[in-house]
């Protein structure tokens, strides 16, 4: 069947309408005419593949990885940047008209200084004799000896521990997690059981500078990557940062951003959207940056944080750097919030992808300012639904913190709606 992309879903996938059934095209860009195939009639939309392409996008490009298209890590690579940023755009357009029935301002998506090797961790798995990511909609390994979008840095250490690893540990063996950020690396190998590691940090410390070097030792069945043991083998223990004209350290196992560019850029526009002198509630604050810099301009910062790595991190934040306008709060976010009651203006949201939910949103209507960071346009639209009628949404912004992928963080700005009666 020829047919013409008329528009992407929500997957970056081109979509033809055929017969009045929309087509999901994988790989097709806007614009162009294919030849396609049926490969799965899902009722009201089916998805097929491309054969062959009668006429090309300007927008096309070369996708810079060999595994593009069997990987699952990747879904844009085929696009140019420029058509990247309008299609991250349009999709939170389109959610929040599909979801809120609002046909609202949304502002162009702000780029990442870099495409390629912006990332700063990694997460590699290994399986059936195999290390790599998984393959597209599939939890089997693709045998991956670089990936393009991470840095240089991990890429060398990833070669080189696949080169070095004693094979009669490959079996205990689940992920190596790698994190790089400047010149300071940290390496978790993720283990079943106790395996002898000593070997490795000797190797990695004779062949590279300022490298940790953690042994994770997980029980677990499900697709949890680190839980259970971590156990120190040698070398660095954290990675030290300076950002925001602050010191702080990043473990292995707490969240952090993963693109520093796109990271800075974000937290930049926060800090420019908290009124002089608010006092905020950071929820979902992770290891205390966000809410270090958000106290740079408010009177106070309260931060809860469920992690309790991340919340020691968020409290050694605040000492070295000597903040006095911040409380760190150890706990779920729902639970502390209560006690907070009547002491602010501004609550700032970062949850995780599932979102806050409609208990914590109802919790929070009434807030005089909310600005919520979502890296997921669905769980962020469900959550605004809860408290739209009291509310403006005054900027949306979304920011490219992960180029060549599907994935769009968003920043919201709203703010509560005067009722005159
Ligand atoms: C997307 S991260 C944001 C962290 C931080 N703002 C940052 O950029 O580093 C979400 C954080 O929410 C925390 N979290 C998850 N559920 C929580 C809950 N119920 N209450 C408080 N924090 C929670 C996670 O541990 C994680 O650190």
């Amino acid at each position: 069947m020829v047919s013409n992309i008329i528009d992407y879903g929500m997957h970056g996938e081109g979509v033809a309408i055929i017969d009045g059934k929309v087509f999901l095209v994988s790989g097709a860009l806007v614009g162009e005419s294919v030849d396609i195939s049926l490969l799965e009639d899902k009722g009201n939309y089916a998805i097929a593949k491309i054969n062959n392409i009668i006429s090309l996008s300007t927008h096309r490009v070369q996708p810079k990885c060999k595994y593009f298209g069997q990987c699952g890590g990747c879904q844009l690579q085929m696009m140019d940047y420029e058509e990247q940023l309008k299609f991250k755009t349009l999709l939170i357009k389109k959610t929040i008209r599909k979801i809120l029935n609002l046909d609202i301002n949304v502002a162009d998506t702000v780029a990442c200084d870099k495409q390629y090797n912006y990332r700063n961790k990694a997460s590699f798995s290994y399986s059936d004799g195999k290390f790599g990511y998984y393959k597209e909609k599939s939890k089997n390994v693709l045998d991956i000896d670089y990936c393009p979008i991470q840095s240089d840095t991990i890429n060398n250490i990833y070669s080189f521990i696949k080169q070095h690893l004693i094979p009669s540990s490959l079996n205990d063996i689940k992920h190596i997690i790698i994190r790089a950020i400047g010149i300071q690396t940290l390496v978790c190998i993720v283990a079943s059981k106790y395996i002898d590691l000593s070997y490795l940090y000797k190797l990695l410390s004779e062949n590279f500078y300022n490298i940790g070097l953690y042994l994770n030792i997980n029980t677990r069945k499900d697709s949890v990557v680190l839980s259970g043991t971590l156990k120190h083998i040698g070398g660095l223990k954290e990675i030290t940062v300076n950002n925001f004209g602050l010191t702080y350290t990043i473990d292995i196992s707490a969240f952090q951003q993963t693109n520093n560019d796109v990271q800075n850029k974000l937290y930049s526009s926060v800090l420019e959207f908290i009124p002089d002198n608010a006092t905020v509630v950071n929820g979902f604050s992770g290891n205390g940056l966000l809410s270090a810099i958000i106290a740079k301009r408010a009177k106070y910062v309260y931060g809860i944080e469920i992690n309790k790595s991340a919340h020691f991190s968020a409290e050694k934040l605040k000492f070295d750097n000597n903040i006095r306008n911040l409380s760190n709060i150890l706990g779920d976010f729902y639970k502390k919030f209560d006690t907070l009651r009547d002491k602010f203006d501004t609550i700032v949201l970062d949850p995780t992808k599932k979102g806050c939910g409609k208990q914590v949103m109802q919790a929070i209507d009434g807030t005089e300012n909310i600005i919520y960071i979502s890296c997921n346009p669905i769980a962020l639209c469900k959550d605004l639904r809860v408290i739209l009628d009291n509310y403006i949404i005054e900027e949306i912004i979304p920011f490219d913190m992960f180029p060549n992928t599907e994935n769009v963080e968003t920043l919201v700005k709203l703010k509560r709606r005067i009722k005159w009666f």
